[in-house]
């Protein structure tokens, strides 16, 4: 089989994204449109807005990503989309487009889970550096606004298939990010700029109790599948709507919401904040509660995710989603990975949030089985990964 070029098309959330991806190795092109000034102003992702945006952009963006690439429409050998989960108006502008262009091109199309894109975005990169030889068994922890999940990965030839050992049971860690940035005034989206300004905090400053998870998961597996009331392996499951609340109460015992917003109305004044300005605006008291946040939602993912690691004797971790993109994620997970003699991987900064180049790499072992979507395929915004 000869190189095969994938078109890949990400529209899951607010990021219309594309890319070109020679055979789920080789990054050729990938191009980025964010909607963050868009919905800033409501402190979070509007639905309505985010499908606007896409139906702006997605013409422009794969454009450009075939431009870049030096390809054409003609060119390409199969068009990749996100089939799910996510917003199903976005995923609908997406998936409607990558439909139009398989047609009239007449040219495969092949439906990507948007979670499985994440995970191959860094077997995209190792391939990339050339590291071919991928010790199994793989667990992969997808860490982003809309999702906290950890899987067991396995292949067989062309085929991957993906077993949920733990999930959030309320809010993703990225989504814990957001509305904590946002109750303080500090905007959307709020990982970046936590990540920033937490290394001028004291992390040691406010304790947090660890998440408390009582209840079975009611809600069953994350996969669907009844609960088995036989199946006594450990779950590792998160929880992070707790230490929201805990930070909300803290900022009304210690009178706080005078200087939140003050700074919420400093902040709106200026056109395009910069770091220094977030920086200047948050006292010394704001500093060590965003840093003492960060490292207990740090110290919860890596504890729990190493133990799940140890349970299932993993030989490879990866780290991936928009929140991989957190430094004292990466540092915790790979000192702490390390001790217990377990190699870490996170896709670089770039491949960590949404993008396209993920889902055309994701597509490339459904190219080769042949596995494509029918025309008639639709968006599922609660798609599982199995
Ligand atoms: O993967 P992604 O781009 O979109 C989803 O699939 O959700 O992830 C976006 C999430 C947001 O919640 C954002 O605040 C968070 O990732 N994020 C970060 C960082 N960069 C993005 N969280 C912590 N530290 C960062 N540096
Ligand atoms: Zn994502």
């Amino acid at each position: 089989m000869g190189d095969a070029y994938i078109l890949g098309i990400e529209s899951s959330c607010d990021e219309t994204a594309a890319a070109v991806v020679r055979s789920g190795e080789q990054l050729i092109s990938n191009v980025v449109a964010s909607q963050i000034a868009t919905h800033q102003a409501y402190g979070g992702v509007v639905p309505e807005l985010a499908s606007r945006e896409h139906l702006r952009a997605i013409v422009p963006v794969v454009r450009q990503a075939l431009t870049e690439a030096k390809h054409t429409y003609n060119s390409v050998d199969a068009i990749a989309v996100t089939q799910g989960p996510g917003l199903a108006g976005a995923l609908l502008v997406g998936i409607s487009y990558a439909k139009a262009l398989a047609f009239s091109l007449d040219k495969p199309l092949i439906a990507v889970n948007h979670l499985e894109g994440h995970i191959h975005a860094v077997l995209l990169e190792e391939r990339q550096k050339g590291n071919h030889e991928l010790q199994f068994p793989v667990l992969a922890l997808v860490v982003s606004g809309g999702h906290t999940h950890l899987y067991l990965a396995s292949q067989n030839q062309d085929s991957w298939t993906y077993e949920n050992i733990g999930h959030t049971r309320d809010d993703a860690a990225g989504e814990a990010f957001d509305k904590v940035a946002k109750l303080l005034g500090l905007g959307y989206p709020g990982g970046p700029i936590i990540d920033r300004l937490s290394l001028h905090g004291d992390a040691q400053a406010v304790k947090f109790p660890p998440a408390q998870i009582k209840h079975r998961d009611r809600r069953g597996r994350q996969d669907n599948r009844a609960v088995d009331p036989g199946d006594e392996r450990p779950r590792f499951d998160f929880s992070y709507s707790g230490i929201k609340t805990a930070i909300l109460r803290y900022v009304e015992q210690n009178q706080m919401q005078g200087a939140v917003e003050a700074r919420r109305t400093a902040l709106a004044k200026i056109p395009k904040p910069k770091f220094e300005d977030y920086l200047a605006n948050c006292e010394k008291r704001t500093l060590d509660l965003v840093a003492s946040f960060q490292r207990a939602i740090v110290e919860d993912l890596v504890r729990k995710t190493l133990a799940a690691a140890e349970a299932h004797s993993v030989a490879t971790l990866f780290v991936t989603g928009g929140v991989a993109a957190n430094a004292e994620l990466r540092q915790t997970f790979e000192r702490d990975g390390a001790l217990q003699g377990l190699p870490v991987f996170f896709p670089s900064r770039k491949l960590s949030t949404d993008n396209a180049a993920m889902i055309a790499a994701a597509a490339y072992p459904k190219f080769l089985a042949k596995d494509f979507a029918a025309m008639d395929f639709s968006a599922e915004a609660g798609m599982v990964l199995k």
